[in-house]
Formats: structure tokens, C-alpha cells, sequence
């Protein structure tokens, strides 16, 4: 009777073991990858997140991420236009999780603007998927040229 008890003891932990390996090999590559940096020399990730772009960002963001015109200058109700995602605009200024969080959940007064902020950038935690969002970041940064790519990624990693 005893024995038994012991060998299912043994057969749990190995099963455990076993459940716990398999979950690292399928969220371990999937985790670091939603981390890492996002590489705009990624060829296939900025050709997937350009349509994505057409289709969520370039109404306000412009076609041509150049942004809405006098988007310096506050609107009559208080809020900023949009502004451009070309290296005109500062969104190379930030780093990877602030434009991930961003595009996420909007401009959260507390985490990502002032206490009182309020702003018309959307958020789209609900429409597009951390892959999707990535990738649409990626072609923002495509954008950009070489200097403005290696400060960018300096302050992704510092
Ligand atoms: C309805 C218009 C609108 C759409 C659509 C929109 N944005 Fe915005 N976005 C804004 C506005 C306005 C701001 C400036 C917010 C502020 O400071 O109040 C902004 C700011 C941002 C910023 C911060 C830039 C910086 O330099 O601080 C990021 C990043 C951003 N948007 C990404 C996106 C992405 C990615 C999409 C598409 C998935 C998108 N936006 C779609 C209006 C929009």
C-alpha cells in the first residue's frame, strides 16, 4: 500500500515536472519576445504592421506619419492634435514599452501624462494584440533615419 502511495508521488512530480518544462518552452521564447526590443530592420514584422497602421493610425497619425497640421498648438477644447510619427514628432523620444503602453491603453493620466490629462489618442489594447501593435511600431520606426533609430533603441535599453 505504501509502495503505491510512493509511486504515485513520483509519477505526480513527474508529471509536474513535465507540465512546468512544457509551459517554459512555449511562453519562455513568447515572454522575451514581447520585451525585447522592436527591430525595425525586421523586415517581415514592418511589412505586417503597415497596413496595420493604414487602417488604425493614419486618419489622425497622417498616411505618411506626418501627423495633423499646428500639432504643437493646442485645439479650442484643450487638446493636442496629433503628431507626426516621422522623426519630426517625438515619438522616438520614448522608449519601447512608453509607445507599447501608449498605443495600449491611450494616454493615461498617472502613467503615461499628467494627473487631469485628457487626449484624443485612442486606445487599442482591445482591437490590436501586443504582436499586432509591435509590428506596428516597427513600420513607425522604419520611418525613422539611422541616428534617430540607435538613440531610440538607447533608450529602449537603458
Ligand atoms: C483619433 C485620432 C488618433 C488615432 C486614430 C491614433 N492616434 Fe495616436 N495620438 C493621437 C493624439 C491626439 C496624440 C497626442 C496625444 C496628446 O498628447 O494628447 C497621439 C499620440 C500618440 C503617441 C505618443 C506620441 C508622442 O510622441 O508622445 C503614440 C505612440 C501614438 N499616438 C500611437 C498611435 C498608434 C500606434 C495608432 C494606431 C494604432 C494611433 N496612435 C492612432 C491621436 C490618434
Amino acid at each position: 500500500m505504501a509502495r503505491t502511495t510512493k509511486k504515485t508521488a513520483v509519477i505526480l512530480a513527474a508529471l509536474a515536472l513535465l507540465a512546468t518544462a512544457t509551459a517554459l518552452l512555449i511562453y519562455g521564447p513568447l515572454l522575451s519576445s514581447q520585451s525585447s526590443y522592436i527591430d525595425p530592420a525586421d523586415k517581415s514584422l514592418v511589412a505586417s504592421g503597415k497596413p496595420i497602421y493604414l487602417t488604425y493610425c493614419a486618419s489622425c497619425h497622417g498616411a505618411n506619419l506626418e501627423g495633423q497640421a499646428d500639432w504643437r498648438i493646442r485645439k479650442s477644447n484643450g487638446r493636442l492634435p496629433a503628431p507626426p510619427h516621422d522623426e519630426s514628432g517625438h515619438t522616438w523620444h520614448h522608449a519601447d514599452s512608453v509607445l507599447m503602453e501608449i498605443t495600449r491603453n491611450g494616454l493615461v493620466p498617472g502613467v503615461t501624462a499628467p494627473e487631469g490629462y485628457v487626449s484624443d489618442m485612442p486606445a487599442y489594447s482591445k482591437l490590436l494584440n501586443d504582436h499586432q501593435i509591435r509590428a506596428v511600431l516597427a513600420y513607425i520606426k522604419s520611418s525613422w533615419p539611422k541616428q534617430a533609430r540607435d538613440r531610440q533603441k538607447q533608450i529602449t535599453q537603458q
